[in-house]
């Protein structure tokens, strides 16, 4: 059969509220035209984001009503650890409240001022922790991956050649570690290949600096090196996953993706020592390392999530579900960063809306839009998140891309969901000359893009 189907059917289902465009106008105009303020409750598809919004499986909901809620030494820790080990194979591992938690702990021990750590592109926690430090994020992508229309089957690849260039000009104490984020949230949900984790992992290994993956998505990586890189197609995706963390020394992960989870992440590290001063930090911020920030509970739904995300009937609807909205809206012409991505749909605002520049926030536009013509929840990624504007001469200085995100929750719309979604974005890009850009109205001096006002021009 060509048809790929939901690998499940519905035992429980949620409500969603349709409401009207002036309903959603009166909504958007009390929020400050900013979609971070608006109630959930009044949006019909959220696609902010694929992470904790997963729908859990009958499994996992009677693994939560196992779960040990002892607070040390948990058999549900115990059934975490074995699943975490048996998939990732490193020997240490620190459960933690989500993804930043645990990159939280790692830069604590291993950042700091006058230190550089390489990725080929942090997200923006990931930088955010770095920074915090006192230590400098680095994103060396390679070109084709920042350029939305340039084909590529792995165009989330670290540029090898700026990374040797960088490891060559700078003392081994100034990296601490570098990392490969998989697949590549922040340039289009683009996959890593086997090859580039490979010599990424030669190379830093060669100048003594150890490589971590930032890991939460490291199901649909595999699986995208499963269906494009030459030698894998009979290989198991469990044996891939296993082969990308074989060539690391560790990796952080939010379980709010792939694992399939609602709230959790790890830690796991080879090093001892590493592994002790992380323990240590730990317990002060988060809690007792058998149970790191979650409940017993919450530690049986992750280790069964991360079996079933490693399911080849679930990888291959959740790879195809997300492609099948970007070749819908490849086929009406809509500009999307190509190819279509793991977990998500990156519009190409700044194609979409070429009569908007930069400084009026053309994704921003989008996305407002987006959700005043079909109740759609969507995140732009440019100009307002990453874009600055000087205070003193009130110069501009854009975001290099501008994106509108539509992350696809894991297991949670049907096709006709989708369809929706294509259909509200056509309809959108029919009447795309109409479009007007946004002002800020108001800002807080960081993360602006969470509370900032805005107002159409
Ligand atoms: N690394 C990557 C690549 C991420 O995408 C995220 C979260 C994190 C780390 C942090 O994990 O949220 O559990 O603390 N990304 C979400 C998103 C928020 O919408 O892309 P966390």
């Amino acid at each position: 059969m060509k048809t790929i189907i939901e690998p499940f059917k519905i035992k429980t289902v949620e409500p969603i509220r349709f409401t009207t465009r002036r309903e959603r106008e009166r909504v958007l105009t009390d929020a400050g035209y900013n979609l971070f303020n608006i109630h959930a409750e009044e949006v019909l598809i959220d696609l902010l984001t694929d992470s904790g919004t997963a729908a859990l499986s009958a499994q996992q909901w009677a693994g939560i009503m196992e779960g040990d809620e002892a607070y040390a030494g948990s058999r549900s820790f115990y059934r975490f650890e074995q699943t975490v080990r048996e998939i990732t194979g490193f020997r240490h591992i620190i459960p933690t409240h989500q993804g930043r938690a645990a990159e939280k702990i790692l830069f604590t021990i291993t950042g700091g001022e006058g230190r550089i750590v390489p990725n080929n592109t942090h997200f923006d926690t990931t930088r955010a922790n770095v920074e915090m430090s006192g230590a400098e994020a680095v994103d060396l992508p390679i070109s084709e991956g920042t350029l939305p229309s340039a084909p590529g089957d792995f165009k989330g690849n670290m540029d090898l050649e700026a990374l040797e260039s960088l490891l060559r000009q700078k003392e081994r104490r100034h990296i601490p570690l570098c990392m490969l984020t998989v697949t590549n949230n922040a340039n289009g949900g683009q996959p890593v290949s086997m090859e580039n984790i490979r010599r990424t992992s030669e190379l830093c290994h060669a100048y003594g600096i150890p490589l971590f993956l930032d890991a939460c998505r490291f199901a649909e990586n595999a699986y995208f090196i499963k269906l494009r890189e030459p030698g894998y197609s009979r290989r198991r995706t469990r044996e891939i996953a296993r082969e990308m963390f074989s060539y690391v020394d560790g990796c952080t992960m939010s379980a709010k993706k792939d694992g399939l989870v609602n709230i959790g992440g790890f830690l796991a590290v080879n090093e001892d020592d590493l592994a002790q001063k992380a323990r240590s930090i730990l317990v002060v911020t988060e809690g007792f390392p058998t149970y790191g920030g979650l409940a017993g509970h919450d530690l049986e739904a992750i280790a069964q999530g991360l079996e079933e995300v490693l399911d080849e009937h679930y990888l291959r609807y959740r790879i195809r579900s997300v492609n099948y909205v970007g070749e819908k809206l490849n086929q009406i012409g809509v500009p999307i960063f190509q190819p279509p991505g793991g977990h998500a749909i990156y519009l190409d605002a700044k194609a979409f809306l070429p009569h908007i520049p930069p400084h009026e926030y053309p994704g921003h536009a989008l996305a407002c839009e987006l959700y005043l013509h079909g109740g759609i929840r969507s995140c732009e990624i440019g100009s307002v998140m990453f874009g600055k504007t000087d205070p003193e001469t009130g110069a501009f200085q854009p975001a290099k891309l501008e994106l509108v995100r539509l992350a696809i929750p894991r297991r949670v719309y049907t096709q006709s969901h989708m369809d929706y979604v294509v259909e509200c974005v056509g309809e959108v890009f029919e009447k795309r000359d109409t479009l007007k850009g946004m002002r800020i109205v108001s800002e807080p001096p960081v993360l602006r893009h969470f509370t900032a006002r805005f107002e159409p021009l």
